[in-house]
Order: structure tokens, then sequence, then C-alpha cells
């Protein structure tokens, strides 16, 4: 069993997570979306939201299963018997710091393999902030975030 994890804070989820998500299922026998629970962090949708706002738009990837952790992700990769991290990589600018955390978890956990997914793209300069930034202005997001979850964002900022 080839189970991997895509943890992230998808603070919210965007197109690109989504494609990574599929892409990387049809490589994987299961895929585990893992919602960072970062209490520090001061983040717009509260995990439970996250998850189920994932759960919904994954429902038709049989492999795919959305859950939660806080603390470090390789303790919950164990937990959950994942031996694969998945990540995507926009641009160079990703690069430096993803290799650190690999080259981190990989030190602690030798295990564990961290994949980098290139993003498509036509999603190479999306990001969570920048859905939060166009929305906390009432912009468009249609071509960042699936329909289904406009609503929810554009309510947060009272839009
Ligand atoms: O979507 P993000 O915010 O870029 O995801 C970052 C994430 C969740 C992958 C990373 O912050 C993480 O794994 N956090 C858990 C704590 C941990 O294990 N840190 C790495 C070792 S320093």
């Amino acid at each position: 069993m080839r189970r991997a994890i895509y943890p992230g804070s998808f603070d919210p989820v965007t197109f690109g997570h989504l494609d990574i998500i599929r892409r990387s299922a049809c490589m994987f026998d299961e895929i585990i979306v893992g919602v960072l629970s970062n209490s520090a962090k001061n983040s717009l949708f509260s995990v439970s939201e996250r998850v189920s706002m994932i759960s919904e738009l994954t429902r038709d990837l049989d492999n795919v299963k959305v859950g939660s952790f806080d603390g470090l992700l390789i303790d919950y990769a164990k937990k959950m018997d994942a031996n694969v991290i998945v990540r995507g990589l926009r641009a160079v600018t990703d690069f430096e710091y993803e290799l650190q955390i690999a080259q981190t978890n990989r030190v602690e956990s030798p295990e564990l393999d961290t994949v980098f997914l290139t993003t498509s793209l036509e999603y190479s300069y999306l990001s969570s902030t920048i859905v939060r930034e166009f929305a906390s202005y009432g912009g468009d997001i249609s071509r960042f975030v699936p329909q289904e979850i406009i609503p929810q964002i554009m309510a947060k900022y009272n839009k």
C-alpha cells in the first residue's frame, strides 16, 4: 500500500492544491490531505471548515481522505502509516524552503520521502494568500477557487 500525505494550511484550498491532489491520487494508492491545525497562525477558516471544504471538493476521488494534524508532520505521517510526503512546487522561490523542510524531515525520519510535483503552469502564480487578499477587497476569485466555496470565502469578509 503506497500511502502519501499531502500536508498544508489550505486556508483556503485553491485550484492549485486541487490539481496536486488529483494528480497525486493517480500516483499513490491513497492520499491523505493533512490540514495543519496551527493555533499560532491567524487563519481565516477553522480546521474543521477547511477539512469539510476539501472533503466536499474531492468526494469523487475514492482514494483521497482528508484529516488534520498539529505538531510535527513526521509524527502525523507515522501515525497514518504513510511513507511519502507530497508537496507542490510553483517556482524556484518555493524550492529553498521546501528543500530545507524535506531534508529536515528525512534526517529525522529516514523512511519518509518527499515527492515534489511541479504545479500546473496555469496555477503557478496562485496561493491562498492571494485568494484572501483578493477576496478581502471584494475581487473576483472565480479563477482561483471552485465556485462551491466562493460564498464561504466572501462571507468571511462580509462581501
Ligand atoms: O501550506 P503550507 O502552509 O505551506 O504548509 C506547510 C506545512 C504544513 C507543510 C509545514 O508547515 C509543516 O509540515 N508543519 C508542521 C510542523 C513540521 O513538521 N515542520 C517541519 C519541520 S521544521
